[in-house]
């Protein structure tokens, strides 16, 4: 359990890695935090640059805490010491050291970190977003309800880590404050 802060602090560096700065350098285009919702995430690269790029940046931010995730596993942490390496990936993306603590809204990342550790609420989840931001053209509202189903989902079928899920909820939800604000002005731009 000595190894808990260590593997914590690893995940949050993995997590300040933000994978649509790297995919829209890589394919030679502008910074995604200068366009469109101003977001470093996959929803933005979707709306800028289409979904092979999305999906790319998706990739990166999902993948990025799994080796530090592994260790963890490997090592024998209990749920909620997974959890908090999880959580370390997270504030990672959105409290980048790097970038001024200006990162993500961490959704991507949850997905990731959730495929990891409890594989069937990451599909739950994934599912709702899918549908959700096919349907209303709207990346918020889906990550939205996709982090208010992440916990429901976990009662179902993680139930151990409730406490962890309602960490990251809670965490991707306060990430989402404008674009509540507006949404409520109906000034969501779109997908
Ligand atoms: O995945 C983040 C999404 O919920 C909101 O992103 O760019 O629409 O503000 P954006």
């Amino acid at each position: 359990l000595e190894l808990l802060l260590p593997l914590v602090a690893l995940g949050y560096l993995s997590g300040t890695w933000l994978g649509a700065l790297t995919v829209c350098r890589l394919a030679g285009l502008g910074d995604p935090r200068l366009a469109g919702s101003g977001n470093p995430g996959f929803s933005n690269v979707l709306r800028l640059h289409g979904p092979r790029l999305a999906l790319a940046t998706l990739l990166v931010d999902a993948a990025k805490g799994m080796p530090v995730l592994g260790l963890a596993l490997l090592m024998g942490l209990p749920p909620w010491g997974q959890g908090l390496v999880g959580l370390g990936v997270l504030l990672g993306h959105s409290y980048p050291v790097w970038y001024r603590f200006r990162g993500g809204k961490g959704v991507a990342s949850a997905f990731g970190v959730m495929l990891m550790l409890m594989p069937g609420v990451a599909m739950v989840c994934g599912l709702v977003w899918s549908l959700l931001a096919w349907w209303l053209r709207t990346a918020a509202i889906a990550s939205l309800a996709s982090a208010a189903m992440a916990p429901l989902a976990a009662i179902w079928l993680a139930p151990a880590y409730v406490p962890v899920v309602i960490g990251f909820t809670l965490l991707v939800l306060g990430r989402h404050v404008f674009n509540i604000r507006r949404l409520g002005r109906g000034e969501e731009p779109g997908l």
